[in-house]
């Protein structure tokens, strides 16, 4: 990244943050109102001091009610600030609600191939702990800042009433003091989202050695797996220490102006009271002035500092934010809507010269598939032929390179995703399961239905039986990615799934990989009483699995070579009789 893009980065960071910020402003302006009145009760303080000594100095006694109100004025500043920071507290955990929900929203509808390369690990602490820096910035810093500029500019307008000149050098102290944060304040940026970043790493290393954690314990990688991510940690603390470097200059600078504000205003205000120029009581009322302001001016360089820290994980929540969603053209599309409406009648499904290379790797060439309405389509082919591509191609998760898929007669690029998927069940291969219970990976497409229709689903894939001696029955629950269930019992649910979402298309990848022969048998009587209310594709790698289909087209290294009915494939494609595992004899 070029230092322009850099600081480009960094100013769109800082418009992020003031973008969730400002639909608080009711709030903040409330904050403020209670910042300004207890930086004005404040102000009438040395006022009062003033006030007290003159009179001391004059009829040597004071007024009794001037010193109650003076005092009372502490207690009214002290409930000011109590009600601001309770204000501010809501305010901030608003804004950090703001940015997790826009974040999580299009962190969950990036497009598929985003997916591919990004950790969930480090997703997961962009939502967490980079958003928690936002908190800290809102909480402790803008609105006080706000509240505490106005205090010193309050309380420099004062100051400039009591003796312009000392006035003249307190602002070129301040001046400089602004520039100095300022300076400091990028590098700060800069440092917070490197510091981020490896904690991202660590995150998304913990997230794949607890993913994989069975098969690292299988081959005995646990150490090699805790040694990538401790020294993942160790390089936080080296990013932790230049973060530290970079706000350790925030801490003196308010002490540095402070001192340099007094030492400069008593050398020269003293010669000036000696000389006769200036009343011991405006010198007293002047420092007062300039001690009221040193709080706050803490206030503003902690609160740019915490800005600054901010600024950093906002830039890595607007790198997602950034991210185009994948339905982003659809909403630009003129629908076809065809596929919009709800349609019970099964659809006949064409893909015509379908190609598809990524990254100038041919992983489809002209796929000319056609599978009939209410008819059941085999692909089979081996290992890496593009038989589950051929499925996120329809799924459009991605798109071809060249040639259109039609559902219906519809070409799908010109449908909404949302309204195709609404037509379409899809069973995974590998049948991913998600955590949680039996009932919510049924019911995940099927929207609210009864437990009826749970048990018949469950019966029809012969696992009714299996969860009702199972005590939570519906609500027995899966464990992580359904460890609890065996593979076959993922896989029918998996199935049962598809089957509860009632749509018009079913698509079943490798569905018999992990059922014994008695449970394909059964499958392939579901599929068969399926057979004329859905159109259903299933692929394998086994040509005995597809002997159910009506038609069945053999893939080869991402190409169609041969298509017909499972009996005439038999004797006279030798590849097919290959994948039977009958040799390459006729
Ligand atoms: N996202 C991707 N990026 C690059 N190449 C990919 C991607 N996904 C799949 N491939 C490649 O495309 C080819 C086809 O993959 P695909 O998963 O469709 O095969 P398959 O027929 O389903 O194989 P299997 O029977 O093993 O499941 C493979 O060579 C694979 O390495
Ligand atoms: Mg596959």
């Amino acid at each position: 990244m070029t230092q322009t893009e850099a600081s480009q980065t960094r100013v769109k960071s800082w418009s992020t943050l003031f973008k969730f910020i400002t639909p608080h402003w009711r709030a903040i302006v409330g904050g403020m109102i209670l910042a300004i009145s207890a930086a004005a009760v404040s102000l009438a303080q040395p006022l009062i001091v003033q006030e007290l000594i003159n009179q001391a100095q004059a009829t040597t006694s004071i007024s009794v009610t001037l010193v109650l109100i003076g005092v009372g004025l502490v207690f009214v500043a002290a409930a000011l600030q109590y009600g601001q920071a309770l204000l501010m507290g809501r305010v901030s955990e608003d804004v950090v609600v703001g940015v997790r929900t826009s974040l999580i929203g299009r962190m969950l509808r990036l497009p598929i191939a985003e997916y591919h390369h990004r950790a969930p690990g480090d997703l997961v602490i962009r939502a967490t702990n980079d958003t928690n820096s936002i908190r800290t910035a809102v909480a402790a810093g803008f609105v006080d800042a706000v509240g505490a500029v106005l205090t010193v500019g309050g309380a420099v307008v004062a100051m400039l009433i009591i003796d312009p000149l000392l006035t003249a050098i307190a602002l070129t102290v301040l001046l400089a003091t602004a520039w100095a944060v300022q300076h400091v304040g990028s590098r700060l940026q800069a440092a917070a989202h490197a510091y981020q970043s490896a904690v991202g790493r660590i995150g998304s290393l913990i997230d794949r050695a607890l993913k994989g954690v069975t098969t690292i314990r299988a081959f005995n990688a646990t150490d090699r797996e805790e040694a990538s991510i401790v020294a993942a940690v160790d390089s936080t603390r080296g990013a932790g220490i230049k973060l530290a470097r970079a706000a350790a200059p925030f801490a003196p600078m308010n002490y540095l102006s402070t001192q340099l504000l007094l030492m400069v205003v008593f050398a020269i205000g003293g010669i000036r009271v000696a000389s006769g120029e200036l009343s011991i009581a405006t010198l007293i009322s002047f420092v007062l002035f300039l001690m009221i302001m040193a709080g706050p001016l803490g206030q503003v360089i902690s609160a740019v500092a915490a800005m600054r820290m901010a600024a950093g994980g906002t830039q890595r929540i607007q790198e997602i934010l950034d991210c185009p969603t994948e339905g982003q053209s659809d909403s630009n599309m003129n629908m076809s809507p065809r596929l919009c409406t709800p349609r019970q009648r099964p659809p006949r499904i064409q893909f015509n010269n379908v190609s598809l290379s990524v990254a100038d790797r041919q992983i489809l060439t002209d796929v000319s598939i056609e599978a009939e309405a209410g008819s059941i389509t085999g692909i089979v082919g081996a290992s890496g032929a593009g038989k589950s591509t051929l499925f996120s191609l329809l799924e459009r998760f991605d798109e071809p390179s060249s040639g259109s898929i039609y559902f219906d007669g519809v070409d799908i690029s010109t449908c909404s995703r949302e309204s195709l998927r609404s037509q379409l069940a899809y069973v995974e291969q590998g049948a991913p399961i998600l955590t949680g219970s039996v009932r919510d990976n049924l019911t995940l497409g099927a929207g609210p239905v009864g437990d009826e229709a749970c048990w018949a689903v469950l019966d029809m894939v012969r696992l009714g039986s299996m969860l009702r001696t199972r005590q939570g029955g519906l609500d027995t629950r899966v464990g992580n990615s359904g460890v609890t269930l065996s593979g076959g019992e993922r896989q029918r649910l998996a199935i049962a799934r598809s089957l509860l979402a009632q749509r018009s298309l079913l698509l079943l990848d490798e569905p018999t990989s992990g059922l014994d022969s008695l449970n394909e048998r059964i499958l392939n009587d579901v599929l068969r009483d399926l057979r004329r209310t859905m159109t259903i594709i299933f692929t394998s790698h086994r040509a005995a699995a597809v002997g159910i289909a009506d038609s069945v087209h053999v893939l080869e290294q991402g190409r169609v070579t041969a298509t017909g009915q499972p009996e005439k494939l038999k004797s006279e494609n030798a590849y097919y009789r290959e994948l039977l595992g009958m040799g390459t004899s006729a």
